[in-house]
């Protein structure tokens, strides 16, 4: 905006243009690497990348499809040695079996999922599928010539929607989620759609199960409630990638079919989708520790996670949004109180959680989600904790939370205290459903949120708000304080972000898989980019663009804020299947060889050695 112009010491880069091209564009004085691409091996016995060649048992020593959320973990606090642990969201399984002489001419379903003649999955697709989601963790250090390295860690570790995982919090050992696998409801298997994430406090790291619904299909005449509300699929052939088709009929791939057909629920699949909806997590320092469901964050569509900053002797707060359309922003405030140092992340299973509610005024309140409040009563059809918490967004109706436009990725200031949210777009809001939070009907551009307590203290029940950015064009922008957006940060549908040590705002886009054929009301914007902001003058300035098809996901720097690693998911997948089936995977990137395009992380320095950004 062109009053605040020159005003912010935080950004002191040239914004790069809107982009159209297969490329990634940084500002000039800035480079980039490529660091862990999907099929990179981590682990066991380091099965090489081999596209087309690589079997299922290597996939799950290799990183996975999707890159998304992503931390750095400095070992011994330095800002050149660490631990990167990245989520892998989904799959594009036309790209991970591209090379393989037998995918060849399979016929696609509806998912672009290719079914063998007898209208059954390949057992091996399945297990690579399979491998290719979840979580990596890998060591990175940077080496003497300046580039960083992948290095061999007995802490690299892959973590996959089929790897054993505990149940923690208030559901665990309940009748909601007593499987075949776990007839006592304490563990479950693996964990889906890995979107974004959150680091704890005590250094751990949270991945979300965000569209982990689609995954499944139920046939049962009657769809339970905490399977309807989420959208599992009622159609078996619903079910995104047919896992349940597997030639195997093994229980890992039969038990994505969750309908009712054994004697009881120990018997057969039917809570399978209860087991996912939750935020998981990892100790990326303890290879040998199984992940942990933490319950008490609540089941919904969770698109990551954010703490507030620790503070000694207050409860530990963290946000969640549940990125659907007129879904909700939650809040998870611990009963238990900081106390620096501890490990331990067993504080998240006891506590309050809570659904906000934006005023029209600008103040805000948070509804708790707990037996007999907000009319969360066992004769209204919440018998307890537990089943609160399995059926969160039913209980968020219940409590009259405020119905969003796709809360995404947030963020919280660790100067200020200020939390940010992105409400990346919503294109079925009626002028009927406008309200001052989501202020636009056919929302294509979304908006960026902002709250504030009294005193800085995130376990207030209420707080203030205001919309930092409406994003758009010239034309359809605001930012407060500021003008409209200008032709140096023009930007649609917010997604990742993440404020930095100096409090620069980094926002990522998703405006879905842009190519260079897309035409639409997300024009003008060229391919998903990462912005970065200063919240305090409204400066935007477009830091980076990248290539065709892709999403920009993921955005974190090292201690020093020197390096940054930021993950391009998906490049190609705005080919058509015309376009595959010639053999133009949509995109180059990373490799530029020809070869099928893949996820990866990009690593940005600058070429004087100085703060990201600045
Ligand atoms: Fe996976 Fe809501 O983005
Ligand atoms: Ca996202
Ligand atoms: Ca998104
Ligand atoms: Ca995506």
């Amino acid at each position: 905006p062109a009053l605040a112009q020159g005003l912010s010491s935080l950004i002191g880069f040239s914004a790069v243009p809107v982009s159209f091209e297969d490329t990634v564009v940084v500002p000039e004085g800035y480079s980039i690497q490529v660091l862990g691409p999907m099929g990179m091996p981590i682990s066991g016995k380091l099965p090489a990348y081999r596209p087309g060649a690589n079997t299922g048992a290597e996939q799950e020593h290799q990183i996975g499809q999707h890159h998304d959320g992503i931390h750095f973990f400095p070992i011994d606090g330095s800002s050149e040695d660490g631990l990167i642990a990245v989520n892998h969201e989904y799959i594009e399984p036309r790209f991970l079996h591209a090379e393989k002489p037998a995918y060849k001419g399979k016929p696609f379903n509806n998912h672009g999922v290719a079914l063998d003649a007898d209208g059954r999955r390949d057992d091996d697709e399945v297990r690579m599928e399979i491998a290719a989601h979840g979580v990596s963790v890998y060591r990175t250090t940077r080496q003497a010539d300046g580039l960083w390295a992948v290095v061999p860690d007995p802490r690299n570790r892959r973590i996959t929607a089929g790897t054993p995982v505990e149940i923690g919090g208030p559901v665990r050992g309940t009748a909601h989620v007593r499987t075949r696998f776990s007839p006592d409801g304490t563990r479950a298997r693996g964990t889906l759609n890995n979107c974004a994430h959150g680091a704890t406090p005590w250094n751990t790291y949270l991945a979300a199960e965000e569209n982990w619904a689609s995954y499944f299909a139920n046939t049962d005449a009657e769809v339970p409630r905490e399977h309807a509300r989420y959208g599992v699929p009622g159609d078996p052939r619903g079910a995104r990638y047919g896992w349940h088709l597997a030639k195997s009929g093994a229980d890992e791939h039969v038990r994505f079919d969750a309908s009712a057909r054994g004697a009881s629920a120990a018997e057969d699949y039917r809570n399978e989708p209860n087991t996912c909806g939750w935020m998981v997590e990892v100790d990326p320092f303890d290879p040998d520790a199984a992940p942990i469901k933490r319950t008490h964050l609540g089941r919904f569509a969770h698109e990551g996670v954010v703490f507030a900053p620790a503070v000694e002797g207050a409860p530990v707060v963290c946000y969640s949004g549940d990125d659907s359309r007129f879904e909700y922003i939650y809040k998870f405030v611990s009963d238990g109180l900081w106390i620096p140092g501890r490990t331990d992340g067993s504080i998240l299973d006891s506590g309050t959680l809570y659904v906000a509610r934006f005023n029209d005024d600008g103040s805000g309140e948070w509804l708790a989600l707990a037996p007999g409040q907000n009319g969360l009563t066992p004769a209204n059809g919440f018998a307890d904790l537990a089943d609160i918490l399995v059926n969160t967004r039913l209980a968020a109706d219940r409590a009259g939370a405020t119905k969003m436009d796709r809360p995404e990725w947030g963020t919280v200031d660790p100067n200020t205290g200020t939390t940010y949210f992105s409400l990346t777009n919503n294109t079925r809001r009626t002028q009927a459903q406008v309200d001052a939070v989501n202020p636009r009907a056919v929302n294509n551009f979304g908006q960026i949120v902002r709250w504030n307590y009294q005193d800085g203290d995130h376990a207030r029940a209420h707080f203030n708000w205001d919309l930092f950015v409406i994003a758009g064009d010239a034309r359809t922008s605001s930012v407060a304080p500021g003008d409209a957006l200008d032709v140096d940060s023009i930007f649609a549908c917010p997604d990742g972000l993440w404020c930095d040590r100096q409090s620069r705002l980094w926002i990522q886009t998703d405006m879905g898989d842009m190519g260079p054929d897309y035409e639409g009301p997300l024009k003008p914007f060229g391919m998903n980019m990462l912005l970065a902001a200063d919240p305090a003058t409204g400066e935007i300035k477009r830091f980076m663009t990248g290539p065709w098809g892709q999403e920009c996901t993921g955005v974190v720097t090292t201690p020093d804020g020197k390096t940054m690693f930021v993950n391009f998911q998906h490049p190609g997948a705005h080919a058509t299947a015309e376009q595959f089936a010639a053999g133009d995977y949509g995109s180059g990137f990373p490799d530029y060889t020809g070869a099928v395009p893949r996820s990866a992380t990009v690593v940005i320095t600058r070429n004087d050695g100085g703060v990201i950004g600045s």
